[in-house]
């Protein structure tokens, strides 16, 4: 499975991925997911939204679903999402060779645009599953082309005007969801397989810098308004505040208009993520952050506005389920970590479906990048980890 979906949607130059929803190499896996589906003769559930679920019909009432997504951020890794799909398709694989009958049936599931690469709303799938977010709100998001996700999905033939959320626990009983580690926690304490215990809060926050366009050389020093420097001190800012917070904040987009060499620009969006460990404490970094920005706004005569685009609460998974996962590992082979990564797992968690994680370990902890990486013997301790935590499920 791994060498098959391998080649989509990589990028020559930098051997990443860009593997953006409702886009070409993205529909390629959602093909290659199908092709799986019927391979295992599972029975496909599609949504409105274009999530799947894939289902071994067995025993009755709601099921245990495990996946992850199949969407990449821009330049991505190989393993974030991916590794929690085929991992889940070998685990019933795995199940099925030993003779298990499971009691409930157990799904395997992909939902779309985890990443918010492309609409800017991080887990948008899930949310939209699950009623999260309503349609309504999500309908008119916008890519950087500026395409609607109604009209992005209509052209795919998602064209249900009122789609309805229906993902809830009288579907799933739990949800368990693989992902690679991104971090380097696992391998600072030699384990292998770990288990998520909470998601921090975390944000995404478009800062609009309004200033005034003129010439590069004929325009005296003192007589600009320029929102490059708004930006560049906001930049700096955000990475003292969260450093002094012993917390996270990043700048990894700009746009500037109308970009330029020889011009003051006109204006600059940036968008800035943000992580803390508690919800107050995000909420008191966005804060500081944004008042000296709106101070320096004032220094250099431009216009500042902050809209958040997408924000993800604390997540505290299940710690019953948690501690059934890790039950017979309690040596420590198996920690019970946090991690600072949004996932669809914490969606479901806070829409009243128990939900948990397993995490396989990453050599380096770098993630969202090509460099991302697991070793193939990892990956297979994932399978069986999996496996095991299914069979333990939906027993
Ligand atoms: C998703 O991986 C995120 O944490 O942004
Ligand atoms: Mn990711
Ligand atoms: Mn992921």
């Amino acid at each position: 499975m791994w060498r098959t979906i391998q080649p989509l949607g990589r990028a020559a130059r930098s051997g990443g991925y860009f593997r953006q929803p409702f886009a070409s190499a993205e529909r390629e896996l959602d093909a290659w997911f199908v092709e799986q589906a019927g391979a295992q003769r599972l029975r496909l559930e599609t949504d409105p939204f274009g999530n799947r679920i894939a289902w071994w019909d067995s025993g009755a009432g709601p099921g245990v679903v495990t996946g992850s997504h199949l969407d990449s951020v821009l330049d991505g890794g190989a393993y974030d999402g991916p590794l929690g799909v085929v991992s889940a398709l070998a685990a019933l694989e795995v199940l099925r060779d030993r003779g298990f009958r499971p009691a409930r049936p157990i799904g395997v599931s992909v939902f779309v645009e985890e990443e918010g690469s492309r609409f800017g709303l991080a887990c948008l799938g899930s949310r939209l599953a699950t009623g999260a977010t309503g349609w309504e709100q999500a309908r008119g998001l916008r890519d950087r082309d500026g395409v609607r996700l109604d009209e992005a999905m209509a052209s795919l033939g998602f064209d249900d005007e009122n789609p309805q959320p229906w993902l809830g626990s009288e579907q799933l009983a739990c949800f368990v969801e693989l992902h690679v580690e991104q971090g380097r926690d696992l391998v600072d304490r030699g384990a292998a397989i770990g288990v998520a215990s909470r998601i921090w809060p975390h944000g995404r926050y478009r800062f609009d810098i309004a200033g005034e366009p003129n010439h590069a050389g004929t325009t005296r020093m003192e007589d600009r308004r320029d929102p490059m420097l708004t930006y560049a001190m906001t930049a700096l800012a955000a990475n003292k505040q969260a450093r002094v917070a012993g917390q996270r904040a990043t700048f990894g987009r700009v746009d500037t208009q109308p970009n330029s060499t020889n011009s003051v620009p006109s204006a600059v969006t940036a968008w800035m993520d943000a992580r803390c460990e508690s919800d107050e404490g995000l909420a008191t970094l966005v804060e500081t952050i944004t008042r000296q920005a709106e101070d320096r706004a004032e220094r250099d005569g431009t216009r500042l506005a902050v809209t958040a685009e997408s924000v993800s609460g604390a997540v505290d998974f299940d710690p019953d389920l948690a501690r059934r996962i890790a039950v017979d590992h309690e040596d420590g082979d198996w920690p019970i970590l946090p991690t600072q990564a949004g996932h669809d797992a914490g969606i479901m968690s806070t829409q009243g479906i128990p939900s948990a994680m397993l995490f396989v370990r990453n050599p380096t902890g770098v993630s969202h990048s090509p460099a991302e990486h697991a070793e193939l013997p990892d990956c297979l301790a994932g399978v069986d980890a999996l496996a095991e935590t299914l069979e333990r499920l939906a027993s």
